[in-house]
């Protein structure tokens, strides 16, 4: 948690968010979005590893499992903590670039810790751009939103945003059990 404090106040509008999801909020990530079948899963954002440590587990034993995080220390410490990811340092917008640099070059999954709300409209379209074009066609996204946020502009444009490039978007319950609340957009492509 500190880590990700300190992190906050120094880069607000990189990282978002003070401390880092919920257990519940991460495997609530996780539910629902064809983990089990997947072959390839992205994760974007994963910072100190709160949903990383809830995908490891859920994974086929042949998937391929690729974290793209922007900070360098946070990519190294991922990288020692979970072994079974391939932790890219870059930004989610390079997501086609990364991809298939892996060899991998469409994802089953994509998930996001990313914090839309601080992004400028233009890097929000950039990697939703890039999450779509990096999906395997009926592939699934998943991505939190904080329930303050969703009657704001930027919530609403997200949310449009969403509806305008996946032919399915749903809404998970509440998860209270977080720090703010928040609820998942489960998005098929
Ligand atoms: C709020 S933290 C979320 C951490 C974790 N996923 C969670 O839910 O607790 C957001 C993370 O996204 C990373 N980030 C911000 N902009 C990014 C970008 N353009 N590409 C990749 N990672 C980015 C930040 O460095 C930070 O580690």
């Amino acid at each position: 948690m500190s880590s990700l404090f300190v992190r906050f106040l120094r880069h607000p509008g990189q990282v978002g968010a003070f401390c880092p999801s919920s257990r519940f909020l991460a495997v609530e990530m996780t539910k629902k979005i064809g983990m089990e079948d997947a072959r390839t899963v992205v994760e974007l954002g994963p910072g100190t590893g709160a949903i990383t440590r809830e995908i490891v587990p859920r994974l086929r034993k042949d998937a391929r499992f690729l974290t793209v995080e922007l900070d360098p220390g946070m990519a190294a410490s991922l990288h020692a903590a979970f072994p079974r990811a391939d932790v890219r340092c870059g930004s989610a917008a390079e997501l086609p670039r990364i991809l298939e640099d892996s060899g991998s070059p469409r994802a089953d999954v994509i998930l996001s810790g990313l914090p839309w709300a601080v992004f400028p409209p233009d890097l929000q379209d950039a990697i939703l751009d890039g999450v779509i074009s990096g999906l395997t066609p009926g592939g699934g996204f998943a991505t939190f939103a904080y329930i303050q946020g969703v009657v704001l502009p930027a919530g609403i444009r997200f949310r449009r945003k969403l509806e305008q490039l996946f032919r399915e978007v749903e809404c998970s319950p509440v998860v209270w059990r977080n720090l703010p609340p928040a609820f998942v957009y489960r998005c098929r492509k």
